[in-house]
């Protein structure tokens, strides 16, 4: 090492975790140009800015493997939830619905209105017009994008309870190679949900089509967590091997009493797969889902909580039982009277939980919803419960684990090239933090609560968290694939 060599930013004293699962080691990460240039003795180097980061794990900024932040990047840029958790890359546009391409009736249609109950952000006619506005302003982290096939749907067909007729799996599957010349990574569906029930795997398939051409990925909320979760994983299964694309489980989970414990059957069929084709899949840290509020799901849970109401704002925050008694009505009246609505579904088993986050193949995704008024606390929570809670705790896996299935395992999964490891020659996305105190603090009753230990996050070079605050700095990049290599422009 030359004595006085300069760096950008140096960060001295750290116990590295470098995000490929490897053990810890100290040592000092010296920065320049938005990249990591050195790790080792920096003692005789220089840098315009140092950071002393003894006491604390510095590790590859993690990666948010299943979120809808597509509008939350451009309203709220600083990203708080998100950065707050030491993230510094999220995949957005998961569950079938993402704000490109403009679906002409207004965005109305839940779930869409996850992302914009009034429409007016569903205003982007293509996946490339949405890109270049988000590069245009960036936000604080980096995102790479995923194609909404509801949203496709919703764009293109008049009667969205029937399949696809060939005119419009045609104009879809346009839309959609249009996208990802452009530098969509990939395509999310939501058969779970009214809007693409109905379309069958054939036009999954034909849709997606492109993804083949482009070395894109097909991400899935499948049709079915409950009773049919075996048949919804063959089915995503078969789009993979037809398509010979890697397809992504998100938010795997078996839901409803009946099949509690079945994620011993579900991962172990994942696992045989496996051996066959590329699968991944995400998982939250909670034993409750959100989503839009619907009959379906009040006899799977034990409890419901009311996230946002747009006839009847003031429940939400609410249980369920509370406002059905508050309205002198049944908990199925009192659905349809506040409708539409979002919900907190208390069903699923934390044994489930446990084994599906500790499944070595599991990447973390927070599945936050940004819009909602009382929104399910995975959204400012998710990455310091998997630290605190799942791996300090409960000792379900070490630290280095938890830091793989939220760096180095998701920038494989999403061919994030340069990004998910702390080594030198990538780009310089780095959380530090404090492995003794890093914790949730956001719960059901406070949801919002920002999480601790976390101390500074820096993104592409720049330092854009710092003491507990933002910095202001915007340097998120936008993420585009290339022909399976996801990189900014
Ligand atoms: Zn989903
Ligand atoms: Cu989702």
């Amino acid at each position: 090492m030359a004595d006085g060599e300069r760096f950008d930013l140096i960060i001295r004293n750290a116990t590295v975790i470098d995000g490929t699962r490897a053990p810890r080691f100290a040592g000092e990460i010296g920065v320049r140009e938005g990249k990591i240039a050195r790790i080792g003795d920096l003692s005789g180097a220089r840098g315009s800015v140092e950071i002393d980061a003894s006491g604390r794990i510095a590790a590859p900024g993690f990666i948010d493997a299943h979120t809808h932040d597509d509008r939350l990047l451009l309203s709220a840029p600083e990203m708080t939830p998100k950065v707050s958790q030491g993230v510094t890359t999220v995949i957005i546009g998961n569950c079938g619905i993402s704000l490109a391409c403009t679906p002409p009736r207004g965005a109305m249609t839940p779930p869409l209105d996850l992302l914009d109950g009034e429409g007016s952000w569903f205003r982007f006619p293509s996946f490339d017009a949405y890109r270049r506005e988000l590069a245009a302003q960036p936000a604080t982290i980096n995102a790479a994008c995923l194609l909404g096939h509801t949203t496709l749907r919703c764009a293109v067909m008049d009667d969205l309870e029937r399949a696809a007729r060939p005119a419009e799996l045609a104009r879809m599957r346009e839309m959609a190679r249009e996208a990802l010349a452009a530098g969509a990574i990939g395509i999310s569906t939501g058969t779970a949900y009214a809007p693409a029930a109905a379309a069958p795997a054939e036009e999954l398939i034909e849709v997606c089509r492109p993804l083949s051409e482009y070395a894109g990925l097909y991400a899935t909320h499948m049709r079915n967590e409950d009773d049919r979760v075996i048949e919804s994983i063959e089915e995503t299964c078969r789009v993979g091997r037809e398509l010979g694309v890697p397809v992504v489980i998100s938010h795997h989970k078996t839901v409803g009493t009946a099949n509690h414990g079945r994620s011993v059957e579900t991962l172990a069929l994942i696992r045989r797969r496996m051996t066959e084709q590329e699968i991944g899949l995400d998982c939250y840290p909670y034993i409750a889902s959100s989503t839009v509020l619907r009959y379906d799901r009040l006899e799977q849970s034990s409890r419901i909580i009311v996230t946002w109401s747009r006839p009847h704002p003031e429940f939400s925050g609410l249980d369920l039982n509370d406002v059905a008694r508050r309205l002198g009505v049944s908990e199925t009246e009192a659905v349809e009277r506040i409708k539409p609505a979002g919900a907190i579904y208390f069903m699923l088993d934390e044994g489930d939980v446990r084994r599906i986050l500790a499944f070595d193949e599991t990447m973390i995704g927070s599945d936050g919803l940004p819009h909602d008024v009382k929104p399910h606390p995975r959204l400012w929570g998710t990455f310091p419960r998997v630290l605190g809670r799942y791996s300090r705790e409960l000792k379900l896996f070490s630290l280095e684990t938890a830091v793989y299935k939220m760096t180095g395992l998701p920038a494989t999964r999403f061919r994030l090239a340069g990004r998910g490891a702390l080594k030198e020659g990538n780009h310089a996305d780095i959380t530090i933090f404090d492995a003794g105190t890093v914790a949730d603090a956001a719960d059901f009753q406070d949801s919002t609560r920002p999480a601790q230990g976390i101390d500074t996050v820096i993104v592409n070079g720049e330092i854009i968290w710092r003491g507990g605050g933002p910095t202001g700095k915007r340097p998120g990049r936008v993420l585009l694939n290339r022909g399976g290599h996801v990189a900014a422009d």
